[in-house]
């Protein structure tokens, strides 16, 4: 008896290391079982863009795998694991210097999840997920997932379904 509530005890710790040691658990998953990347906030920049249709500002950034494709231009495709975000926020401007765009209220985050083994089904070879807001409330429904997502990235199906071209940098 004793030795059992020890195995307990010690099963028990296992799991809460675990749980806190791995970084991309999260209690944020979507209705296909996608999780945020909490570690997105720790992500290298890829790139930014400014929409002037629906005046907002994006960064889009990678893991690991992703900058490391993105900085030595192995994009097409992507290499399994690469991970891509998209941060974006309502615009304003800088109180200080009018004429300088700067990001506002933060509207949602955005990822692409290149496996092409896992995702082959949906045509893509990526996930696709969103979270919106500051609480990162999943988003989609029974009715749309990631249908939306695919349909609007379609007219860039020949770049890996990707928009973004990674900066030059110096
Ligand atoms: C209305 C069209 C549209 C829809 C819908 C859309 N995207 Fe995009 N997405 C874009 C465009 C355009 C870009 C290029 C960057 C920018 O200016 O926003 C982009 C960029 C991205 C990027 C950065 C990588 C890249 O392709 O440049 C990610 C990640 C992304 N979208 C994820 C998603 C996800 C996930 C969904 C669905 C929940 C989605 N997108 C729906 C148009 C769309």
């Amino acid at each position: 008896m004793k030795n059992n509530s020890l195995f307990v005890v010690l099963l028990s710790l296992f799991s809460a290391f675990s749980f806190a040691t791995d970084e991309n658990i999260s209690v944020k998953e979507n209705l296909e079982g996608l999780k945020i990347p909490e570690e997105y906030k720790n992500w290298r920049v890829i790139s930014a863009s400014h929409r002037t249709d629906n005046k907002s500002m994006r960064i889009i950034l990678g893991n690991d795998i992703a900058i490391e494709a993105a900085r030595s231009n192995q994009t097409n495709p992507w290499p399994d694991g690469a991970i891509l975000g998209k941060l974006v926020w309502k615009q304003t401007t800088e109180k200080n210097w009018p004429t300088a765009i700067t990001p506002d209220e933060f509207i949602h985050a955005e990822f692409m999840y290149k496996d092409s083994k896992k995702f082959k089904s949906n045509g893509t070879g990526w996930g696709w997920a969103r979270w919106l807001g500051k609480e990162q409330k999943p988003y989609g429904d029974e009715n749309d997932l990631n249908q939306s997502c695919i349909a609007c990235h379609t007219p860039v199906k020949e770049n890996d379904w990707v928009y973004t071209t990674p900066v030059q940098l110096p």
